[in-house]
């Protein structure tokens, strides 16, 4: 069952996010493919955060997280946050970016993005579902080709899950 499981998940094709954080100066953000909207009313969305990212250490003292959508053509962005830690460099120092609603670091590249306050936590397993109520964002009339699955599933992530 496991292996059909696992064979099924990897043949999946879904839009990857890019979360980032900030507490006090700390700033963070790593490359998400467990996401989901999981509440209409309330609309309410579940990131997954690997507990051994730094993203995730940083969140764990978080009120807030930006989630953003990348289309191919910053392609890059989804590079840099899925394939370096910020344990070892600063992601931030390597991108355009603003200090968006509530400090959260808001990436310029993005096609799209929204912030959410952190209402809960959920340990999952080797992830934790952050659940989040949207605060704030900004939507384009319509995405180009965002990045997906498929595009990333070989990069070499900057830490193992
Ligand atoms: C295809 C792909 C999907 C990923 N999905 C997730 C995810 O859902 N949650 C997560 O925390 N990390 C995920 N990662 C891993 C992180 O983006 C990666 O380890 C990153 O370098 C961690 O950075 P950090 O240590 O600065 O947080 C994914 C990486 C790839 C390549």
């Amino acid at each position: 069952m496991t292996g059909a499981f696992e064979k099924l998940v990897s043949l999946l094709d879904y839009p990857m996010f890019v979360v980032t954080t900030r507490v006090d100066d700390q700033l963070a953000g790593c490359l998400v493919g467990f996401t989901s909207q999981v509440s209409i009313r309330p609309p309410r969305f579940l990131v997954g955060l690997s507990k051994r990212n730094h993203t995730f250490r940083v969140a764990e003292g978080a009120t807030y997280l930006a989630v953003h959508l990348i289309e191919r053509r910053h392609s890059e962005l989804a590079l840099l946050f899925g394939g370096e830690t910020g344990d070892e460099v600063d992601k931030f120092a390597q991108c355009a970016w603003c200090s968006g609603p509530n400090g959260t670091p808001i990436l310029d590249g993005a096609a799209g993005w929204f912030v959410g306050e952190v209402l809960s936590r959920y340990d999952l397993g080797d992830h934790v579902g952050f659940l989040l109520e949207p605060v704030d964002g900004s939507a384009p009339d319509k995405f180009e080709q965002l990045v997906t699955f498929s595009d990333v599933r070989d990069l070499d992530p900057g830490h193992d899950a």
